[in-house]
């Protein structure tokens, strides 16, 4: 397993092999883009390409957690590249739905995930060469966020950051602090030596960037589960923070891509491709920040 740190974002992009045959699956890949210049490029999925041939591995899957608020998924472009299906969970349908409606799509705009090749269930399985791996339902952050479970490693996302850094928001249209504490109690659930994989790190106090944690140590150190043990603690406190905190910069920007399977929006008559900003559509306006 190795992780690609996408510093300008602050996510982590895996990709995660089966050391008996090679085979690989990549999670929560990364296209960039800048807001300042409007543009977007492929560097980070390509270094992951790099990194897939130069191993000689077999790259089987391109895998999301769920549609990201602060960045665009490449899953598209890295399926238009290599041929190999993307994933996600099967409740994307729900927050396509829901964000249609935000930017007022055109109905040509399916909501049914046909712009992935597979859509998971909770408890579904499938394998990466040999590995066996299970599907967490997940939400909380979105409607739709999933988890991966391989062996003794779960690739958590927006869930549980590192022990010092808390857990995901849970305030962007569709996302819920209630079902963030049901999600979180099912990963803790998981035996303890498990190996935890969060999606983001944003360095606090400018540590190096870390990613990788376990259940035991998320019991420990973790403030947002030791000091709020109960679900309306916990949700009491999610919602406090998460009115503090202003939007991410790239929601508006990312969710029309993220809907779309990764892919940017189609060319208009000039032959240029343009973002659609909804105006007034979200609260959690902080202007003072
Ligand atoms: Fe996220």
């Amino acid at each position: 397993m190795t992780s690609f740190d996408d510093e300008p974002t602050g996510s982590i992009q895996y990709v995660v092999t089966d050391p008996e045959t090679k085979s690989c699956a990549i999670i929560d890949p990364v296209l960039d883009f800048d807001p300042k210049s409007g543009a977007t490029a492929t560097r980070s999925a390509d270094a992951l390409l790099a990194h897939i041939e130069r191993e000689r591995y077999e790259l089987e899957w391109i895998l999301d957690t769920h549609p990201h608020a602060d960045h665009f998924s490449a899953a598209g472009y890295l399926h238009d590249k290599t041929g190999v299906p993307t994933a996600i969970g099967e409740k994307v349908v729900d927050v396509q739905r829901l964000w249609k409606g935000l930017y007022d799509l055109p109905d040509t705009f399916r909501t049914d995930g046909s712009q992935w090749d597979r859509l998971f269930a909770d408890g579904e399985r499938f394998r990466i060469g040999d590995l066996d791996v299970e599907v967490m339902f997940t939400p909380g952050h979105t409607l739709a966020s999933i988890a991966y479970r391989i062996g003794d490693a779960a690739f958590i996302h927006d869930t549980l950051f590192m022990p010092d850094s808390g857990s995901a928001r849970a305030d962007f249209p569709g996302g819920s602090a209630y079902a963030l504490w049901r999600s979180i109690q099912r990963i803790m659930a998981l035996p303890d030596e498990t190996r935890l994989f969060t999606g983001h790190d944003y360095r606090p106090d400018g540590r190096e960037a870390a990613w990788e944690s376990t259940v035991a140590r998320q019991r420990a150190e973790k403030p947002h589960l030791v000091e709020t043990p109960t679900e309306e603690a916990f949700v009491r406190m999610r919602d406090a923070r998460d009115r503090e905190l202003p939007m991410p910069k790239l929601i508006l920007h990312s969710l029309q891509v993220n809907i779309r399977g990764g892919r940017l929006p189609e060319p208009e008559a000039d032959g240029r491709r343009y973002l659609k900003i909804p105006l007034d559509a979200l609260d959690g306006t902080a202007w003072g920040e």
